[in-house]
């Protein structure tokens, strides 16, 4: 291990992980979502692991990331759907990477970078965040029909994105479906039959058949975490391991205080383990105090404040050594914490424990193939 700590990915579980969730849903095509990062697991790697696995699509939410897997190897079908104006439209549609239109403007900003360039409308249907959303909507269908007859454009698919797929009882849910239906309705009507359709998130993949269309966009399920603790996705395991060693251990006496601004003192003698990872790893400060880390086995709790660069634990009375192995999280296997465990101790979400990994980590890939 060349850096301090290191986040070693499983791709041959990311691999099974999308073989699972194919099962969730088989009526439709897989598009594995690797914005982001992967989510923190590494784009590159990720997203040929998932080329590997036969993945129909795969999803980047910016035309950086886009042209990054283009840089990279990667020439499957690929959609990209959060671009600004001045993106680099020519050299994305150049690359093959299907642009998505949330507007009129954007829409002719594509068409005109393009010899016939294929392209996604995306209609907001709730989520009121990107999307074309009512008499814009409207706008955006009359436009699509307009230029793709006049043979500017190739329309091939349609999309939406759900805001509370993981409360599959949330009336926005039904809500948005109806609306994606009336919106698919509309376009047919103006004469645009593109043909993907596409709703479903991993959430709405594992719960909401009626939602699945022609195909599935899949983040975080895929990398073997849960949409939210109440939407378990059967079959598939966290695929990322965040491990290190202890950087130094001290046998310390009852009253002594850890950390920036003391906000724990040892009611006893323990031992306390320094462990080199910190906000600058993306390690979530407001986990301090609360988290836990897996040590010998078993579980050790943050101890003070998390720093930039590192975080102290309490190894009670165990025998420990510098050099020893710590794991910040992974599957569980071991009895380590797992991504959801810190996301409850940060009050945050799974997604962004993983997401955030950024700074000093080494990545070490298993199954490359
Ligand atoms: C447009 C879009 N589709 C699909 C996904 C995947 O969602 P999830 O990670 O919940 O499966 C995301 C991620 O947030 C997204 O932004």
């Amino acid at each position: 291990m060349s850096a301090n700590a290191e986040l070693v990915i499983d791709l041959d579980q990311y691999r099974a992980n999308l073989a699972a969730l194919r099962a969730h849903a088989p009526g439709a095509l897989q598009m594995a979502v690797v914005k982001a990062n992967a989510y923190g697991h590494g784009m590159v790697p990720v997203a040929r692991a998932a080329r590997q696995a036969s993945v129909d699509w795969l999803g980047v939410a910016t035309p950086a990331e886009a042209l990054e897997l283009r840089a990279a190897g990667d020439h499957g079908p690929l959609l990209c759907w959060l671009a600004v104006p001045g993106a680099p439209f020519t050299e994305l549609i150049g690359a093959d990477v299907e642009m998505t239109a949330s507007g009129v403007d954007q829409l002719e900003a594509i068409a005109a970078a393009g010899d016939r360039p294929r392209v996604q409308l995306k209609v907001d249907t709730g989520l009121s965040r990107n999307g074309a959303f009512g008499p814009h909507w409207d706008d955006l269908v009359a436009a699509a029909a307009r230029m793709q007859a006049a043979g500017r454009i190739e329309v091939t698919g349609v999309w939406s994105h759900f805001a509370s797929a993981d409360e599959p009882e949330h009336p926005a849910n039904d809500h948005q479906e109806a609306v994606f239906r009336a919106a698919v309705d509309q376009l047919a009507a103006a004469g645009v039959h593109p043909a993907l359709r596409h709703l479903a998130n991993s959430a709405a993949a594992v719960t909401r058949p009626s939602s699945h269309f022609d195909l599935v966009r899949l983040g975080i399920a895929t990398y073997g975490i849960a949409p939210d603790p109440a939407v378990p996705v059967p079959d598939v395991r966290p695929i990322l391991t965040a491990r290190t060693v202890l950087a130094n251990v001290k046998r310390v006496p009852a009253g002594s205080s850890v950390s920036y601004g003391w906000r724990w003192s040892a009611d006893r003698e323990t031992t306390l383990g320094l462990v080199p990872v910190g906000y600058g790893e993306g390690i979530h400060r407001t986990a301090s105090n609360r988290a836990q880390v897996g040590f010998a086995g078993g579980r050790a709790p943050v101890r003070g404040t998390i720093c930039m660069d590192q975080l102290v634990v309490d190894l009670g009375d165990r025998p420990a050594r510098i050099g020893d192995p710590v794991t910040v999280f992974g599957p569980g296997d071991d009895g380590e914490p797992t991504a959801q465990d810190w996301a409850d101790a940060a009050g945050t979400i799974a997604y962004e424990i993983v997401t955030r990994l950024a700074g000093r980590w080494s990545r070490t890939y298993r199954g490359e193939r």
